[in-house]
């Protein structure tokens, strides 16, 4: 492990390295690149995810900050606010949120596991995912937080974006999955071109940049945006990767446009399914058994199939495809799913 990152604290709350698996049949019904699948969807935290590896060092912080409660935001529905009332859970401490509204704001999906995981929700009557920057978010965050306080909790605000440290420590987490992908390399013997991921903040994929060029291997990273067109995404990817390799002390820098994002799956927005997006979901259900979720990971996969026909992607090719979760809003999505 990076030196740096080893002297971090960290909580286990995954169990890795997640399997890397050899998707034959998907691979010859695309008639296209080998292709494996990074199974992150069996991080083991809740129903799994991308979440789980950020959340080790995220968390790890917050406890040594003396928190016993967190609070946080994003849109409803997300992945990353029922990981984290999971992992607070297992490191017993409350959790509580403020939720934009999102297309699916019944109990389902994540939102019923949050109700079972008893954690507390306001679901606000605001949509505009850009308010997860600004001072409106932040306002009612602290509320959140006073309120927490006042009832003897010491809560820990986990907030997403730069320049705050959990928005650096979830980027450490993916560098760990550099890491833990070029050995699982060596041990199979492949040597892949590609590793594709979806893209929505960026962190993910800033650590696999980080990790991948400190590690100088031959594997690129390429992302497939589902919230923020080519320049945005770019740019997220290249600040969230660059104020990471600081932080640590690595002495790589990525500048935007040596980040490849391919954004034409995005569709009409984050959040709105796609046609082609739910065509991959059933495409790797009934080629691998393997599930996907409208919102992020079946974007991905409908990117793969794309660029695999635009010949993006060659039979000559070895890709690596991240499954980072999400399998929960399937059911949020029951609607859009089914045929
Ligand atoms: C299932 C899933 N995949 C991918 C992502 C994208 O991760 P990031 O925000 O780090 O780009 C997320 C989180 O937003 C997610 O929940």
């Amino acid at each position: 492990m990076i030196d740096s990152i080893a002297k971090l604290p960290r909580v286990q709350l995954g169990f890795y390295p997640t399997p890397l698996t050899d998707a034959k049949h998907l691979s010859a019904e695309l008639g296209g690149p080998r292709i494996f699948i990074k199974r992150d969807d069996l991080s083991g935290l809740a129903i799994g995810g991308n979440k789980a590896r950020k959340l080790e060092f995220i968390l790890a912080e917050a406890k040594k900050q003396g928190a016993t409660a967190v609070v946080s935001t994003a849109s409803a529905q997300s992945n990353f606010c029922l990981q984290l009332a999971a992992a607070a859970r297992k490191l017993n401490m409350r959790s509580s949120f403020a939720l934009l509204k999102g297309i699916h704001n019944e109990t389902q999906g994540n939102l019923l596991l949050q109700n079972i995981l008893d954690s507390h929700i306001e679901i606000l009557e605001v949509a505009d995912m850009t308010l997860l920057q600004g001072s409106f978010i932040s306002d009612k965050l602290n509320a959140v937080a006073a309120k927490l306080k006042a009832e003897g909790e010491t809560p820990y605000i986990v907030k997403h974006t730069l320049p705050e440290t959990p928005a650096i420590l979830g980027v450490v987490g993916w560098i760990t999955a550099a890491e833990e992908l070029n050995q699982q390399f060596a041990d199979l013997g492949i040597d892949p071109d590609y590793v594709v991921l979806v893209n929505g903040g960026g962190g993910t994929q800033a650590g696999l940049e980080i990790g991948s060029r400190y590690l100088n291997t031959r594997w690129k990273v390429i992302g497939i945006p589902v919230l923020n067109k080519a320049p945005a995404a770019r740019k997220a990817v290249a600040d969230q990767a660059n104020a990471a390799s600081e932080y640590l002390g690595l002495g790589v820098t990525i500048s935007p446009d040596e980040v490849v994002v391919h954004d034409e799956y995005i569709g009409e927005g984050y959040g709105i399914p796609t046609t082609e997006g739910i065509n991959a979901i059933r495409l790797m259900a009934q080629t691998e058994a393997i599930f996907l979720c409208p919102v992020y990971t079946g974007k991905g996969l409908s990117g793969v199939v794309d660029l695999v026909k635009k010949g993006r992607f060659t039979s000559s090719d070895t890709i690596v495809f991240v499954h980072t979760g999400g399998i929960p809003a399937l059911f949020a999505y029951q609607q859009e799913v089914v045929k």
